[in-house]
């Protein structure tokens, strides 16, 4: 949960600063990430899965999901905690590099990676990609080979699972398009493909279900499904080294349902791979969490700049809008949203959306919360994954700015984007001037 974010006496904390207070100083849409929350997700996870290497003495490797939070400060501090980089571009492996993560905490997912791509892959001489299909191994091998090099790989299975999340987060059934289906043959094939060729390595397994997941069962039939592989690859004589579980643990977005947490995660996905150990060497493992880390620690604070009030409803327009947080909008995902200060006993069923020219640009509906009034600021939660990575300048609207706070100090870890930076790339041909 988000125990770094309180609502003391009414009033909402972050670190144990108001959060009204650091609105009204760095102004309004403001993304606020808790660096200490970051920290306590992050060590759930160093703690839970320590057991696995005791066990074993094999290691565990955690690698961020980028995509949920890729602002260099984010990153920065993800890497000096110990945390490695789970990449989908020639954009996050820069940022990745630029953090200073070291390359054998790298790994390059995707289903379409470019040459260019593959090439700084191979440059920074990541620990794997984690091929997607047969075409995509045959590219990086001969991305390898015109660079005299050889490609570490792994490979994304399919194991066909049910992960039980939101459809558009989805992803390891037959009918999504990631992966390589174990049950007819391709991911064996394509191994046996790699073993063959001279620019690539083949080491290890690699799997993502989905996202958002808020039961612990469909974990340890993936974990099952890919241990299973692992003792066919055996048989068939071919070693692996890491197997890399995807990330996908969910976070509690409605507080009032209990969800699966890292430690849950931990021990039922240990318990299946060790009951292995008689059959293969186990694996070091890899675990590639994204929301899990950051979700919980951040908010985004917006204005209420107008009440509305009709035959239908009673609206708040705030000044953040689904450019800076799409989550409402594309996945009808349910965000907590408060006001930052509660002003007295009362409470209303309210609407809040942003300003955008959409109709989806609504943040909540019919929600019972908190009378309130024009001026007032309101909170959405539990932002901080998928939130500003996600954003965008629709409607011509500059990214907000955000800012990162510890027990001891508050900095700007994002600038608000100017108006010039609207256009900053667009460029008038002489004709028209
Ligand atoms: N590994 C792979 C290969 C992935 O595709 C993803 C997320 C992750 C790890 C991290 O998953 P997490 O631990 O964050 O669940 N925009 C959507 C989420 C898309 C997730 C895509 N893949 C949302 O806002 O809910």
């Amino acid at each position: 949960g988000n125990d770094m974010i309180s609502k003391k006496d009414g009033i909402l904390h972050i670190d144990g600063y108001k959060i009204e207070e650091i609105a009204k100083e760095y102004g309004t849409p403001l993304y606020i990430m808790s660096e200490t929350q970051i920290k306590s997700n992050f060590d759930k996870y160093t703690q839970s899965f320590d057991r696995y290497t005791k066990e074993t003495g094999k290691e565990v490797i955690f690698s961020f999901a980028y995509k949920a939070n890729t602002n260099l400060a984010i990153t920065t501090l993800l890497n000096k905690i110990g945390c490695g980089a789970d990449v989908v571009s020639g954009g996050e492996l820069y940022i990745a590099k630029l953090s200073k993560v070291p390359s054998s905490k790298i790994v390059f997912n995707g289903n379409c990676k470019l040459v260019e791509e593959i090439k700084m892959g191979i440059e920074a001489d990541i620990r794997a990609f984690n091929v997607d299909g047969i075409s995509d191994l045959i590219l990086i091998n001969e991305t390898a080979k015109e660079m005299g090099k050889i490609a570490n790989v792994a490979f994304r299975v399919n194991p066909n699972v049910d992960p039980k999340t939101h459809p558009k987060i989805s992803t390891g059934l037959k009918k999504n398009k990631f992966g390589l289906d174990i049950e007819d043959g391709t991911a064996l094939k394509a191994i046996k493909m790699a073993e063959e060729m001279e620019n690539v390595k083949f080491v290890g397994i690699h799997c993502h279900i989905g996202s958002q997941l808020t039961q612990i069962d469909p974990f340890v039939e993936e974990a099952h499904k890919l241990m299973e592989f692992i003792v066919t690859l055996k048989e068939e004589g071919i070693e692996v080294r890491d197997l890399n579980i995807g990330g996908g643990l969910g976070i509690p977005y409605d507080k009032n349902t209990e969800i699966p947490v890292q430690a849950d995660l931990a021990k039922a996905v240990i318990d299946t791979i060790v009951s292995y150990s008689d059959k293969i060497e186990l694996p070091n493992l890899i675990v590639e969490p994204g929301r899990s880390i950051v979700g919980t620690a951040g908010v985004l604070v917006g204005k209420t700049i107008h009440r509305k009030e009709t035959k239908v409803a009673n609206w708040i327009m705030i000044d953040a809008g689904m450019n800076d947080m799409m989550r409402p909008a594309i996945y009808e995902a349910y965000h907590e949203i408060t006001p930052c200060t509660i002003r007295d006993g009362t409470e209303e069923v309210l609407n809040i959306a942003g300003g955008l020219c959409e109709s989806s640009d609504v943040f909540g509906k019919d929600r019972t919360i908190p009378t309130i009034k024009v001026g007032d600021y309101v909170a959405v939660l539990d932002v901080g994954a998928y939130g500003i990575s996600m954003a965008n300048n629709y409607n011509s609207r500059g990214k907000p700015a955000m800012v990162l706070t510890n027990e001891k100090e508050i900095n700007l870890i994002r600038e608000r984007e100017s108006l010039a930076d609207l256009i900053a790339k667009d460029i008038v041909p002489n004709h028209l001037l």
